[in-house]
This record gives C-alpha cells, sequence and structure tokens, in this order.
C-alpha cells in the first residue's frame, strides 16, 4: 500500500512547503546534468510528484522527448497535470499507480526508456528495492538510472541534522532507507554527487550494455 496519504492533503502546497529552492532543488538539477540527456529522449519520473523535475527535463529532451511520470497520488499528479498544461507541454503522460507494483500498462514500458529518475521518493516507499529494480528494468542498456534521495548529513553539517530528519519525518520518508546503495552493484559508469551537507545524496549510472562479468562491473 503507497504511504501517500500526506501527498493528498498537501498536494496544492507541496511546492511552497518542500524547501525547494534553498535545499532539494540543487539535488534534481546536479542529477538532471548527470544523465547526459539528449533532445527526442523518453524519459521515466518515478514519483514524479508535482513535476518539480519537469522543466528541467524538458530542457534537455526538447518537444520530441517524451516524459512519463509515476505517481500513486492522484493529488500530486493533478498539480503534475496543471504545470504541464500551464507550460503547454504536451509531451508528459502521467500514470497513476504503485512504482513497486508497475506493470506492462505504463506507456513505453515494453519498448524500454533512454533514463529514468527518481527524487525524493524511493525512500518513501516500503518495497523501494522493487521500485529501483524496476527503474532498471525498463531503461535500455546504455541508458541512465538517477536516484536522487536523503540521508543524516555529515561533518560539520551535522548540526543541521535534527532539521533533516524533521523534514524526513513530515514528509514520510525514511532516512536511513539509502535507496542509492544498490545502484553501485546493478549500473557502471555510476556518477556520484552529494550536496547540502551530504543530506542530499545523488547517483546516476548507466545499464550495463552487456552481460558479462566484465561488463557488469565497469571494467
Ligand atoms: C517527497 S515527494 C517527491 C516528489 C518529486 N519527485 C520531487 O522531487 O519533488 C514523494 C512522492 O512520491 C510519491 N510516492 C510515494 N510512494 C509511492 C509509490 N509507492 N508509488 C508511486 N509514487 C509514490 C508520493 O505520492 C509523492 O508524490
Amino acid at each position: 500500500m503507497p504511504r501517500t496519504g500526506r501527498y493528498r492533503s498537501s498536494a496544492r502546497f507541496y511546492d511552497l512547503i518542500s524547501a525547494e529552492w534553498p535545499v532539494y532543488r540543487a539535488g534534481r538539477v546536479a542529477a538532471i546534468d548527470l544523465m547526459a540527456l539528449r533532445p527526442g529522449h523518453h524519459v521515466l519520473d518515478i514519483g514524479c510528484g508535482t513535476g518539480l523535475n519537469f522543466p528541467l527535463l524538458q530542457n534537455r529532451i526538447g518537444p520530441s522527448g517524451s516524459i512519463t511520470a509515476v505517481d500513486a497520488s492522484a493529488q500530486m499528479l493533478e498539480q503534475a497535470r496543471r504545470r504541464a498544461f500551464s507550460a503547454g507541454w504536451t509531451n508528459v503522460r502521467l500514470v497513476e499507480a504503485d512504482a513497486s507494483a508497475l506493470d506492462a500498462n505504463v506507456p513505453d514500458m515494453a519498448s524500454g526508456f533512454d533514463a529514468v529518475i527518481s527524487t525524493y521518493a524511493l525512500s518513501l516507499m516500503a518495497d523501494w528495492p522493487r521500485a529501483l529494480s524496476t527503474m532498471v528494468a525498463v531503461t535500455r542498456p546504455g541508458g541512465r538510472v538517477a536516484v536522487v534521495d536523503m540521508q543524516r548529513p555529515v561533518g560539520r553539517a551535522r548540526l543541521w541534522s535534527p532539521l533533516a530528519q524533521l523534514a524526513c519525518l513530515l514528509g514520510g520518508s525514511d532516512i536511513d532507507a539509502h535507496p542509492w546503495v544498490p545502484m553501485e552493484s546493478a549500473l557502471v559508469d555510476v556518477r556520484r554527487r552529494s550536496v547540502r551537507g551530504a543530506h542530499i545524496q545523488i547517483r546516476v549510472g548507466s545499464v550495463p550494455t552487456c552481460t558479462t562479468d566484465a561488463c557488469s562491473t565497469g571494467r
């Protein structure tokens, strides 16, 4: 059962209350910079929320590309739909679904995406390993998978830890889930970034193009 209760009632205010500009925007910008997106690419956005990734993705993929955006909350998707409508994007498909139980009904699922992204969403899902496996499975060989999520700040930024924990608690995220960790073994050429005192972790890797041991380990 998706944990989306709080994303029903707060959907209309999410962009205002999510500390996007001072804190969380930096993570999505860093990830999308590393995704090597090109005009015409087809991108899947898992747990898309109100579509805060869309403008950054659109800048890279252009009108010949497409975004398929999945979220379990109809209310968050409604905000995403409004964003797409007011920007005049006709290449955005919104799908209401549990990302940890996706099936072939999702448009483009069978043909494979050029890139898949999930920002601040996997750590909310009870079965995030399954959602992450699906993200890898539906990306074409050589395509990029990007995960942005949260952990406790480290070093001097540990001072901010109570605030970071509160943000995760309010959002329903498990700050200790660390859903980027399995990407290290499932993908090759994994790029790592961290921002905001390491509170925000960014990983972008490529789906192997072959299945031998040498390929899967990235050698
Ligand atoms: C913190 S918001 C992040 C939204 C967006 N990715 C962003 O970067 O702003 C988490 C989103 O994940 C969605 N979500 C939670 N569990 C989900 C699931 N099992 N399947 C699909 N979406 C889910 C919520 O409805 C919510 O919109």
